[in-house]
């Protein structure tokens, strides 16, 4: 099922104005709004999705769309910018993959910054959405370990959750 548009969807948006160059990649486009903002200032972007009817939808010109798990499919490309609102609430009952990001929330977030780490260029930026609604502690460590630096570039507080845009660098 597409992810509607909402209150993350928004301030990522927010985010990626500041950044611009030649390849952008989001992991999880959903409805497209995000990578569509991206088309603005990049040259390249490049969206995946599991879900293809989203990808279906979400199409635009210039848009390179795969239907893919997070960057796997990707090779031979460097990107100044990787973005994505994943799927970051903790595991219901019944998990539903636009928002349950594993039993901590935070598992599918990890397992998209491991996928996408080895393209990104070197002076490149990896956004996540964050929620305060998950453990990130995985996150934190996963940052250590590969040297790079993490900062919160931007943050919501909602009436149910706080949200967080978190920047991965070199
Ligand atoms: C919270 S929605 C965000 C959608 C859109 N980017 C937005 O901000 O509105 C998360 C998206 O990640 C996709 N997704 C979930 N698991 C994925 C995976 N392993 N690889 C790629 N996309 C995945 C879902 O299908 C969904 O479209």
């Amino acid at each position: 099922m597409m992810y509607v548009p909402a209150e993350d969807t928004f301030l990522l948006m927010e985010c990626v104005q500041k950044y611009s160059g030649r390849w952008a990649l989001e992991m999880g486009v959903g409805s497209g709004a995000v990578t569509q903002s991206l088309a603005r200032n990049f040259e390249n972007v490049v969206g995946t999705d599991v879900d293809l009817a989203s990808l279906a939808y979400s199409g635009g010109k210039g848009l390179l769309l795969v239907c893919c798990d997070a960057a796997s499919a990707l090779t031979n490309v460097r990107f100044d910018l990787v973005v994505s609102n994943p799927p970051y609430l903790p595991d219901d009952l019944e998990r539903d993959r636009t928002v349950h990001g594993g039993p901590s929330g935070i598992e599918t977030t990890l397992h998209f910054a491991e996928s996408a780490l080895p393209l990104l260029s070197e002076k490149g930026s990896m956004l996540f959405v964050v929620s305060s609604l998950a453990d990130s502690s995985a996150l934190d460590s996963f940052a250590k370990e590969k040297n790079l630096n993490k900062k919160v570039v931007k943050e919501k507080a909602l009436f149910y959750e706080r949200l967080y845009v978190v920047e991965l660098t070199f």
